[in-house]
């Protein structure tokens, strides 16, 4: 069973996705049919990565075998005029806006606790999905080096990155993990429950660190 989490719309989002940024061309259509077949019911792509041929012919195939519905799958595309249409939408008078999510940048470099608690609060799904790289092993993003993190990784005999992941999901955090090789696909997808004192030790890691800084 894929967890989610309702968005205030009603919709369910599975809390785990398949990121598709950067996927080599000729790789998308076998990594998106490797990740539902794993059990992922999120699919991330946008206009711009400039492969949505590719996952939408994995999600046909999949669908075409019978293994998974297409109300099963929550696609997520995002695209240029996305935000003029937006905007039009709600300079409609007396239209009243209630965001459904809030798309951060969140790891354990940029916990973002307060500002997570805050649109849980208000009953609005956060995704840490901003351009912070979640399981990046370059530059301010290389928290699958980061000694505290291998440590927990090793005691639940884990990898870093799936300890990465499982931090999100605990905080009911909606995460997208990009990955073209099937292991790691299924193994991004794996579930397993950190203990609190290990999630206080994940988020003691913050250091406000953010490898992409953006200001509107
Ligand atoms: N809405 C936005 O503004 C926005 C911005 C950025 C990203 N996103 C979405 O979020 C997704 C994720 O972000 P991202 O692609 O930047 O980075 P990411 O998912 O944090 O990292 C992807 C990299 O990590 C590797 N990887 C994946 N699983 C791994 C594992 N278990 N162990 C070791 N390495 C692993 C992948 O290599 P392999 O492929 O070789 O496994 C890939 O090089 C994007 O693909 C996109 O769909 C959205």
């Amino acid at each position: 069973m894929v967890r989610s989490v309702t968005l205030s719309n009603g919709a369910e989002i599975p809390l785990v996705g398949l990121g598709t940024y950067k996927a080599l061309e000729g790789t998308v259509t076998e990594a998106v049919k490797a990740a539902i077949g794993a059990g992922y019911r999120r699919i991330d792509g946008a206009c711009a990565y400039d492969n949505e041929r590719e996952v939408g012919a994995g999600i046909e195939a999949v669908i075409h075998q019978g293994a998974v519905k297409r109300e099963e799958m929550f696609i997520v595309s995002k695209t240029s005029t996305a935000r003029r249409r937006i905007e039009a939408v709600l300079n409609k008078p007396g239209l009243k806006y209630e965001p459904a999510a809030n798309q951060i940048g969140s790891h354990p470099y940029l916990t973002q606790e307060r500002l997570i608690d805050y649109c849980h609060s208000k009953g609005i799904a956060v995704t840490a999905d901003r351009g912070e790289r979640l399981v990046s092993s370059t530059g301010l993003g290389a928290t699958l080096e980061e000694p505290r993190i291998k440590t927990i990784a090793e005691k639940y005999k884990k990898t870093p990155a799936q300890v990465l992941i499982r931090f999100h999901i605990q905080r009911n955090v909606i995460v997208t993990a990009k990955s073209a090789n099937p292991q790691r696909i299924a193994q991004n997808f794996a579930v397993f429950e950190l203990s609190e004192g290990d999630m206080e030790t994940l988020r003691r890691v913050n250091g406000n660190m953010r490898t992409f800084p953006m200001s509107w």
